[in-house]
């Protein structure tokens, strides 16, 4: 039996990168040899086990075949006969095929070395088109390693799209995509993730809401960069410069989907945008089984984005209903995530990334000040139920009206 280190552990070791977890290939092993080691199988069918100590996966070499459409659809061979350059040639890419035995000796056989010094994500063989995901994979390591500069094999690229022409793309289930989707968001330059997916038609397939922002203008005294997918992008961008979570994240992407809806004649004016992309967003959510934090913040930053920007000039009442709509009583993270998504939605335009934002800070003492309302002397007074309620909206109005005066002043 031989082991050896696989996959990502061994490419970001050869970037200098911090390694977190590590994959292992065993060669020359049976099942029952693993299993009396006292390896832990991981699945029922699937030749893959956990160290009884380090927890860690370790696989035993195999073939595979695709013998269906999406991810179920596969027939693999694993036995002692398996060698180690048959389990490599199976992989994505060139990066991600090299092996390592103990002494640090590199198994390189699909050239993963000279790609990691070209800075080039080129898939091993044709059988790269055997699992869809990859795409979404490839997009993913490509905003990752933006920063060192890489970029996809033309090839590979090519064969992208050809995969996402033919349909593949769809037999993905919505928890696999997401977990691609959600990783490559929270890496430091998400909007290459977008691109990519872009540049090769999987975007058309997976989000066609976010690819019609493409080539949709906006007024250019508010968007310079006059583009909406452009602008997206941008919102993104600035997101992931200002570390923003997840929730965040998905928000800035989903925000303006309605623009892509406006009938050209109206262009570029987007009446309504917020209200009409809400249906837009909810399908985006559904698609992909988003957590449902991700899927709350996006519809309500959906909605509510302009309120936002114009939050020096609302009305008390309407300050006051965008405090009630967001529950800013019970969920104060929430606003400020809503805050934190209007502010990349102001800094995502060409030539505006540094503006101050004095909304954020007005809009963070209007909740203050709503929340700052005592419950008890209403309780006092006698108020109950419906009454209560209306006591308290009431009273909240006049703290948000006081609010408004002292900050005019
Ligand atoms: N792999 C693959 N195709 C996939 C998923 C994984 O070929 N759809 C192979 C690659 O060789 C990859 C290895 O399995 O390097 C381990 O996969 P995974 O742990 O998902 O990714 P890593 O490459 O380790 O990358 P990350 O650091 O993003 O986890």
């Amino acid at each position: 039996m031989r082991i050896y280190k696989v996959g990502g552990a061994v490419r970001d070791r050869l970037l200098g990168k911090p390694v977190t977890d590590i994959d292992w290939v065993v060669v020359g092993a049976t099942t029952e040899e693993m299993l009396a080691k006292g390896f832990r199988p991981v699945g029922a069918d699937f030749p893959v086990f956990l160290h009884p100590k380090s927890g860690e996966e370790y696989a035993l070499a195999r073939t595979e075949r695709k013998s269906g459409r999406g991810y179920g659809g596969f027939t693999f061979h694993a036995s002692p006969e398996v060698t180690l350059e048959e389990d490599l040639i199976r992989r994505d890419l060139t990066i991600n095929a090299m092996a390592e035995d103990d002494q640090q000796n590199l198994t390189d056989p699909y050239h993963g070395q000279r790609d990691l010094k070209a800075r080039l994500l080129r898939h091993v063989s044709p059988a790269f088109a055997e699992d869809p995901l990859r795409v979404l994979r490839v997009a993913r390591f490509a905003a990752r390693y933006a920063a060192l500069d890489f970029s996809i094999a033309p090839e590979t690229l090519e064969l992208m799209r050809q995969l996402s022409e033919s349909g593949e793309l769809e037999a993905l289930t919505p928890e696999r995509s997401w977990k691609e989707i959600s990783r490559a968001l929270m890496q430091d330059q998400p909007q290459v993730f977008v691109e990519v997916l872009r540049a090769c038609g999987a975007l058309k397939v997976l989000m066609p809401e976010v690819d019609a922002l493409f080539g949709v203008p906006q007024p250019p005294v508010h968007h310079p960069e006059i583009d909406t997918g452009t602008h997206t992008l941008s919102v993104l961008q600035q997101a992931a410069l200002h570390k923003q979570p997840l929730t965040v994240r998905w928000a800035c992407l989903l925000h303006d989907l309605g623009k892509g809806l406006t009938p050209e004649d109206e262009w570029p004016r987007h009446i309504a945008h917020e209200f009409k992309g809400l249906n837009l967003i909810k399908a985006v959510n559904e698609r992909f089984k988003v957590p449902r934090d991700c899927q709350e913040l996006a519809l309500l930053v959906g909605e509510y984005h302009t309120h936002g920007h114009r939050a020096l000039e609302l009305k008390p009442s309407t300050l006051l209903e965008l405090l009630q709509s967001f529950d800013v009583y019970r969920r104060p993270q929430r606003f400020e995530e809503f805050i934190a998504a209007c502010e990349m939605d102001a800094r995502g335009r060409k030539g505006l990334e540094e503006r101050s934002y004095p909304q954020a800070d007005y809009l963070r003492g209007a909740a203050t000040a709503a929340r700052s309302v005592a419950v008890q002397p209403l309780l006092e007074k006698g108020f109950k139920g419906p009454e209560l309620g209306e006591a308290i909206k009431r009273e909240r109005l006049k703290a948000l009206k006081l609010y408004k005066e002292a900050a005019s002043a």
